[in-house]
């Protein structure tokens, strides 16, 4: 039912007292409207508390200090406790908890939250211990549950932000707006709603503030922050069990990071994958493949993978290769590895419809019974790629192993990856271009109760469950490999099983732009490897266009040119050697980053931090006051903690544009020039410094030109960067490099191991931080001891220190009294030292001399 007609429909019903009947796609049949008025009793709880609201239950328990897990039932049962989202382990965790109650609530009290219920009317109020109103039901409008769903309204300060909720388009703050969750395929035009994501998970800033709420529901969810009413936002379903988590922060990163807790980290990814990918739909025949590798090479284009569309495959089939155009499969996958080329496959969940045609995925599926079926039992068959094809179960354990299985031919032959494509499901010929919400899946699967369940139910956990099919066969059939799976649909927790992208975008300057939002939403929303099709999908770019992509992608985690049928090639060298040279300038600089890049993709496996980040989760102090005083935070962001990237905010024109910096100091990337600095004290990243009144440095005005992307370095940071290789197999020739921005809490990371296996997770890494400080005089570069035994393939590091007035300069190593050798880049300012690798704790120290 549109969202009006339901808030009439309850209106009808506070009025009338009529019951209305529940429409026959949703949960549990007809049911009336319920709306939880009041508190008509409580239990306490060792970890919360549980309150009767007439036949309503709600309990509410803490599983961590800042964690509170809400479930309400319309009746007096609960719902099935399973997820598949949340972790088991963060699931089952709780806390003992203090408890409260006074005339007007009853409630506790963890030692970050003060959790009430207001009895009449009835409202949750969480507050901070020292009584701030962190979250609240909305005055006026009770939880309600009518015809299989729900809806909570939650008030809604003035100056409250929304972030996450996936790959949504429209504007990157998500106030203001309302959204549906439902898998859908349809390219991501800038007003389309839904997409291809259903991630009920938001994060919420209000100055100094921040908690997060996921909504772990996998029917078709809704999310509105004030449309519906000004001073509350909504969330609801349209059937399932209404069950949501309370994160509180205070800070946007405590937030992020718990939502990981709960909903599980991104795995390290296999090194290659962080290089730079060409896809197109499709590169065919053979040949065409290997004049594309080829051409990447003889061009010297940085790049480690190339994609198989579905064009490659034996009519559309899955597991198929069309023998006519792709004669010899393993002989081309070999020669691309020789060539240091991972391939990429695209292996669609849409199995072909081909009884007795000797199709093996379709005859082992049907015969394992693996196929989702039609209300009436049958085999449901709907029409995608294949023409008519059946769809993987996933949600029955024995069926994602034989999916997982189905990878084996192509394992053998070499494929490193493999794309989980369509699979919101998308189904050309069904209802809203999927299946029948009638249609019948199985629920078999360890921590859950064995039933069926209605496509409805099911429909946004498709994606999740086919990638993790995906994950986990491939973890079986090579087991000490990295699984690289690329997926287009997915829901919470999909960062488990791997990368996803933003979908079928266009070659405009709007969907160059809308590329950073989606990405930075993505990441808030736990998925840390993602990117968006460089050049856009559809259309063809304009040279200026592409290269402006290929300069930003650079900086995201996914960096995938692909383009669609029909449009002109847009690899990096279509326009001609001018735009070729400076696209691979910025493919260039992204290998030579990849210390700094693999150094994060290691941090968000074990924080669940984005790699992409917006401004305010390193300086949630833009936030206050509200609205942010930064005037592109939407299109600026980090790479890291270290990088900041400023894009035109509107590509297409040639007007000067104003890059805000946050506290601190900043240094030009390309030019080493300190350009930014702050009038007071910089940020530590933590909420004692969002404080109102913090100095931010004068922004800069810059002039766009086509072959600069602005890139600034914090100034506080050790960057290690690595000289150019041409793939990720390649060993670099020469120390590693590491930069120093002297600044505030200046420091750094390195991580490097094997780049594919899994013996990082038994000790074979390398894990070093680096600190650093410095004076008037003298920088102080400090080597901590080393974690993991993996060895670099460095053998001496060459420390660069911007912002350095002189060539006259004096410098040591600890433990040694000889002096090193300095050179002198005036024009970078930099003073350039090269000395042995440090595994063990080490100081360089390098003072200034007075000149002779
Ligand atoms: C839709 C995907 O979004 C696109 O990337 C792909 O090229 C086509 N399907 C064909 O497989």
């Amino acid at each position: 039912m549109p969202l009006l007609a339901q808030r009439l429909a309850i209106i009808s019903f506070v009025v009338t007292g009529l019951f209305v009947t529940a429409p026959a796609q949703t949960a549990g049949g007809p049911q009336p409207l319920l709306a939880l008025e009041s508190v008509s009793g409580s239990e306490p709880l060792r970890d919360g508390i549980q309150i009767q609201a007439g036949p309503a239950v709600m309990r509410i328990t803490a599983l961590r200090n800042d964690i509170v897990r809400v479930r309400v039932s319309p009746n007096s049962v609960l719902p099935e406790d399973a997820s598949w989202a949340v972790l088991p382990e963060a699931r089952t965790k709780s806390i003992d908890i203090q408890t409260s109650q006074d005339a007007s609530s009853v409630g506790f009290r963890t030692s970050a939250l003060d959790v009430r219920v207001e009895r009449e009317p009835l409202r949750i109020v969480i507050r901070d211990l020292e009584g701030n109103v962190i979250s609240a039901d909305a005055v006026g409008r009770p939880t309600k549950f009518q015809a299989g769903g729900f809806s909570v309204f939650k008030q809604m300060p003035g100056a409250e932000h929304y972030f996450g909720l996936g790959d949504k388009t429209g504007q990157f703050d998500r106030r203001e707006q309302a959204y549906t969750l439902w898998n859908t395929d349809i390219g991501p035009q800038e007003s389309v709603d839904p997409l291809y994501k259903a991630i009920p998970f938001f994060l919420a800033i209000n100055g100094t503030r921040s908690y997060g709420i996921f909504l772990d529901n996998t029917w078709r969810t809704w999310f509105d922050f004030g449309k519906q009413a000004r001073d509350a936002y909504a969330f609801g379903a349209e059937g399932g069990p209404l069950d949501y988590y309370f994160i509180y922060g205070p800070t946007p990163k405590q937030v992020v990071e718990a939502y990981a807790y709960l909903t599980g980290k991104p795995p390290l990814p296999p090194l290659w994958a962080l290089g730079f990918q060409q896809s197109r739909y499709s590169y065919t025949p053979e040949s065409k493949v290997r004049e594309i590798a080829t051409r990447l090479r003889n061009d010297r284009i940085p790049s480690d993978v190339i994609y198989l569309d579905i064009d490659y495959q034996d009519r559309n089939r899955p597991f198929t290769v069309d023998a006519k155009t792709f004669p010899n499969f393993p002989g081309l996958v070999a020669d691309l590895r020789k060539q240091h080329f991972h391939l990429v496959n695209i292996t669609d969940l849409h199995i072909a419809h081909a009884p007795n045609q000797g199709y093996m995925p379709y005859d082992t599926g049907h015969a394992g019974d693996h196929f989702v079926k039609k209300a009436d039992g049958s085999e449901f068959v709907g029409i995608v790629w294949p023409g008519p094809a059946v769809f993987p179960d996933f949600t029955r354990a024995q069926t994602r192993e034989w999916w997982g299985g189905l990878y084996q031919g192509f394992v053998k032959d070499g494929v490193a990856g493999f794309w989980n494509d369509m699979n919101e499901p998308s189904v050309f010929d069904g209802p809203a271009k999927t299946m029948p919400l009638d249609n019948v899946h199985r629920i078999e699967e360890p921590g859950f109760a064995t039933r069926t369940a209605m496509h409805s139910e099911i429909h946004n956990i498709v994606g999740l469950e086919n990638a993790r099919a995906t994950y986990e066969g491939l973890l079986k059939l090579r087991p000490d490999e990295r699984p690289f799976v690329l997926t287009r649909a997915t829901y919470a927790g999909g960062q488990r099983y791997g990368f996803t992208w933003t979908g079928d975008n266009f070659a405009t300057w709007n969907h160059l732009r809308l590329a950073t939002q989606m990405v930075l939403n993505l990441g808030l929303s736990g998925i840390s490897f993602v990117g968006a099709d460089v050049g856009g999908f559809n259309g063809t770019p304009s040279s200026d266009l592409l290269t402006r992509w290929v300069e930003l992608a650079a900086f995201s985690p996914f960096y995938r040119d692909h383009s669609n049928k029909d449009t002109l090639p847009h690899e990096l060298w279509v326009n001609g050697p001018e735009q070729e040279t400076i696209r691979r300038r910025y493919v260039e600089t992204r290998y030579r980053l990849l210390p700094y890049i693999y150094s994060l993709a290691d941090e968000s496996s074990r924080s669940g931090l984005p790699m992409m980040r917006p401004i305010f989760l390193e300086y949630p102090e833009i936030f206050a006051p509200s609205p942010p005083s930064f005037e592109h935070w939407d299109t600026e962001f980090l790479l890291g903690r270290s990088l900041m990237i400023a894009p035109q905010p509107f590509g297409e024109t040639v007007d000067d544009y104003v890059v805000s910096f946050p506290p601190g100091s900043w240094f030009d990337f390309w030019t080493g020039e300190r350009v930014a600095s702050s009038p007071s004290a910089p940020s530590s990243g933590d909420i004692a410094s969002a404080k109102p009144g913090t100095k931010f440095p004068e922004p800069r005005k810059v002039h766009p030109k086509l072959d600069t992307m602005p890139v600034y370095v914090r100034g506080g940071s050790v960057l290690p960067m690595q000289p150019l290789i041409q793939n990720t197999e390649e060993t670099p020739r020469g120390p590693l490099e590491l930069r120093v921005y002297p600044g505030a809490d200046c420091r750094g990371m390195i991580y490097l191991d094997d780049g594919h296996t899994l013996a990082y997770q038994h000790g074979q890494y390398l894990r070093q931080n680096l600190s650093c400080d410095a004076d008037a005089k003298a920088v102080r570069l400090k080597f901590h001891a080393r974690d993991g035994s993996y060895a670099p393939w460095w053998k001496f590091v060459e420390v660069v220190v911007y912002d350095w007035p002189s060539a006259h300069a004096e410098a040591k190593v600890s433990g040694s009294t000889y002096p090193l050798k300095t050179t002198y880049d005036p024009k970078q300012h930099a003073l350039h030292v090269t000395l042995s690798d440090q595994s063990g704790e080490a100081e360089l120290s390098i003072r200034g001399k007075t000149a002779p």
